[in-house]
């Protein structure tokens, strides 16, 4: 499928995403927030894709935000729609089940900052830029940041970002844990893909039930994640993998995962 706005390139079971405005720093207007739902469920389906990595395109941005111009002419009504409808579409990426790698970079400003939280895991460049600067512009974060953020780095921290409209730097994010690892530009990619490569490695039926698992600890009580916890792992007992992982720990050789 060709996009306008998005590359997708698949190889080795790992799919790169790339939000490619470079222009516009990547700016999300809503035909790119439209592909990205429609490429979401494409790779949902596709069985040569195990693990997907985001990023952006050129140097400068990973994704500078939502794009202005179209927020500009928003009135109250199409604001609500605007802003539930990027939730959707967000929301959809951090429950994909399959593994979902956000390669920052540059500049993570506003819905940029919200497609990186919405991504299971983070990795930044060194000259990557983590903000929500909506209070400049009159509006709050719309699309799932003032909960994401909140819920990853601490409500202390997250007002102070939301409410100041400051960018933090990559070494800062990765104090406060927005970010799991920080790379020379020149190497994320490349990490982003190891990162990718061995959890494409796993037998893929654990990894999107870990997934799964993971992602229940906000909806749910600790005893009803615990309870869901207890039949994905369950499940895991009736796979080929599962029988396949274990009897090749104890023969001393390496498993063969069919993903069955
Ligand atoms: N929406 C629409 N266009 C955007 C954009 C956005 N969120 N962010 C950047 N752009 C556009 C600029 O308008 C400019 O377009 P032009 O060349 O047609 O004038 C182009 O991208 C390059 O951006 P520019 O501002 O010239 O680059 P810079 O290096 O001087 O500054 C930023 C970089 C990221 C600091 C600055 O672009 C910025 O503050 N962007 C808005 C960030 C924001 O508020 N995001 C939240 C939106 S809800």
């Amino acid at each position: 499928m060709e996009y306008k706005n998005l590359l997708i390139d698949v190889k080795d079971q790992i799919a790169i995403l790339t939000i490619n405005r470079p222009d516009k720093l990547n700016a999300l207007n809503k035909e790119t927030v439209v592909e990205l739902r429609t490429a979401f469920e494409a790779l949902g389906s596709n069985k040569d894709v195990n693990v997907v990595i985001i990023t952006g395109s050129g140097e400068k941005a990973f994704v500078a935000g939502a794009d202005i111009s179209e927020i500009n002419k928003l009135d109250m009504l199409e604001g609500k729609k605007f802003s539930e409808f990027g939730q959707s579409v967000f929301s959809l990426i951090e429950n994909f089940d399959k593994p979902v790698i956000a390669a920052v970079n540059g500049f993570a400003l506003g819905g940029g900052c919200e497609l990186a939280l919405s991504c299971h895991i983070r990795l930044a460049s060194e000259n990557a830029k983590f903000g929500q600067p909506e209070v400049n512009l009159g509006i709050i974060p719309g699309y799932g940041g003032t909960q994401r953020l909140t819920r990853l780095i601490n409500s202390g921290r997250a007002m102070e970002m939301i409410l100041t409209g400051d960018m933090i730097d990559a070494s800062e994010a990765f104090r406060i844990g927005l970010v799991n690892k920080v790379y020379p530009q020149s190497e994320l990619m490349n990490k982003a893909w190891e990162m990718a490569s061995k959890i494409s490695a796993k037998g893929q039926l654990a990894v999107r039930f870990a997934v799964q698992a993971v992602n229940v600890v906000d909806e749910v009580s600790s005893q009803q994640g615990q309870n869901i916890e207890a039949s994905l792992f369950a499940l895991c007992c009736g796979t080929e993998d599962f029988k396949e992982g274990t009897s090749a720990f104890l023969e001393k050789r390496k498993p063969l995962f069919k993903n069955k």
